[in-house]
């Protein structure tokens, strides 16, 4: 995940005389695109300012909607993800604001007011006009094809991004995408795997929905276009489902990852305002990285809220991994962990509210939580809470800091409920299977 941005490679001037002149101008593209985005982040960063008194949550026992088996059994943990038949169901607040409309294909940009939490400011495209993606392939990076992925992400303006039928992309580099732009795999099928992954660099207001995004694996880099009137050389990408470098106002949601080289997801250098949600990941052993470098004292103006997601089958570690920065993490479901589910480093404060987590049989896996590189008597004073959670087959969250840690203003904080209905507010995680005049 540490990225370099750009190597200006002698090399190359020597391949290309005409474009030396330029290296001072493609230069200056990225420090400028840097300046914009470190102010972004500080206009973005929301004061911790509000002591929220303890968090009421309702009675779960009083629900019939509860089919918590207690820690006898492993019968409510969902092996892999069970097709679901029913009629259509929004089961957490995102959802209720655009799911289950006949029309939802009409009125797709619904979808940029429906996010909550730190990325709630998020709309992506929603000012520009639709962008049919028409063709997989992704053969030129410096010259992209229109109807490519590549050709919609590059533009300067901003663009809904759809796809004209189900198709699996093989990004050959990293897909750089630009500003106020939405990327809706809602009604066809749309794989990006086997190749490079969606980096989000020194960028604002992005939204990603409805994708497969699986089996990435690094690429060697070289000459890329990353904006209609800029390319320039990308040293190697390392892998990552999708990287958030420097970049504010991102919304992850309904995204299904799994097996990528490096992270699912890493947010990095200062990336803040950021939602990942309803998504479904699985078989991964890095899950989501939020901060990268003890270092980096920037990261204290991170803040992610990881809601309503499955962290399902075959998943390692890292859900999240976080420094520095203040990360809410709430009414997800966390069935499977083979090391650890929330962990970190820095003092980040991590606030765990309503979730369920179903401890890994082995004795020595209970523990939820796992700090690194601090002895106790200095992470005694980090601030991880855990309020409302659902712990099974013997799962244990340890708590250490205040209590009453002040936090940012109750509207970026989503509004908990209690650990045993995050099975059924995650039931539809990942992407959805919407159809063209069903609702979705
Ligand atoms: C960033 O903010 C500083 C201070 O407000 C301002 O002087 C500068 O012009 C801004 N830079 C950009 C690229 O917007
Ligand atoms: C919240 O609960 C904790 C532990 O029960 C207690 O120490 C703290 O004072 C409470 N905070 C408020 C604001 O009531
Ligand atoms: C499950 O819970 C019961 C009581 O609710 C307890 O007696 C038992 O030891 C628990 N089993 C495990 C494996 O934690």
């Amino acid at each position: 995940m540490e990225k370099v941005t750009l190597v200006f490679v002698l090399c190359f001037a020597a391949m290309v005389p005409s474009l030396v002149a330029d290296f001072a101008v493609y230069d200056t593209v990225w420090k400028q695109r840097a300046e914009e985005a470190r102010n972004m982040t500080m206009e973005y960063y929301v004061p911790n300012t509000d002591i929220i008194a303890n968090e009421t949550f309702d009675d779960p026992s009083a629900l019939d909607l509860i089919d918590a088996s207690g820690n006898s059994t492993r019968r409510n943990l969902r092996q892999g993800k069970r097709r679901y038949r029913g009629p259509c169901e929004a089961t957490n607040p995102i959802d209720r604001c655009w799911r289950c409309r006949p029309d939802w294909e009409a009125n797709r940009k619904q979808l940029a007011k429906c996010a909550l939490g730190f990325g709630r400011r998020t709309t992506g495209g929603l000012d520009g006009e639709i962008y049919v993606v028409t063709d997989p392939s992704d053969c030129d990076v410096r010259e992209p094809k229109p109807g490519t992925i590549r050709h919609a992400v590059i533009q300067k303006r901003p663009l809904w991004i759809i796809f004209a039928r189900s198709m699996n992309i093989k990004l050959s580099q990293e897909l750089i995408v630009t500003s106020h732009k939405t990327i809706d795999g809602r009604g066809a099928n749309v794989h990006i795997s086997y190749g490079a992954g969606i980096t989000l660099q020194f960028v604002t207001n992005v939204i990603i929905h409805g994708l497969h995004i699986h089996h990435i694996t690094p690429a060697n880099g070289g000459m890329i276009r990353d904006a209609e009137d800029h390319f320039g050389l990308r040293t190697r990408s390392d892998g990552d489902g999708i990287s958030i470098f420097g970049s504010t106002n991102i919304w992850v949601d309904h995204v299904s990852m799994s097996q990528c080289h490096d992270g699912l997801i890493d947010a990095v250098q200062g990336a803040t305002a950021i939602t990942i949600s309803n998504s479904h990941f699985t078989h991964h052993n890095d899950a989501i990285l939020l901060g990268a470098s003890d270092s980096f004292a920037g990261d204290q103006m991170m803040q992610v809220t990881i809601a309503y997601n499955h962290f399902g089958q075959g998943l390692v570690q890292r859900m999240p991994r976080c420094r520095w920065g203040f990360f809410h993490v709430v009414n997800n479901d966390y069935t499977h962990w083979l090391l650890y589910a929330i962990g970190g480093s820095k003092h980040p404060t991590i606030i765990s509210q309503g979730n369920r987590f179903i401890a890994p049989d082995a004795f020595h896996l209970k523990q939820i939580t796992k700090r690194d590189y601090a002895a106790e008597s200095e992470w005694k004073t980090w601030s991880w809470r855990s309020e409302g959670d659902a712990f099974m087959n013997g799962a244990y969250f340890v708590q250490s800091g205040d209590p009453n840690v002040k936090r940012p203003h109750r509207k970026y904080m989503i509004k908990p409920k209690h650990g045993l209905y995050a099975t059924r507010m995650t039931r539809h995680a990942g992407a959805l299977d919407c159809r063209r005049g069903r609702k979705c």
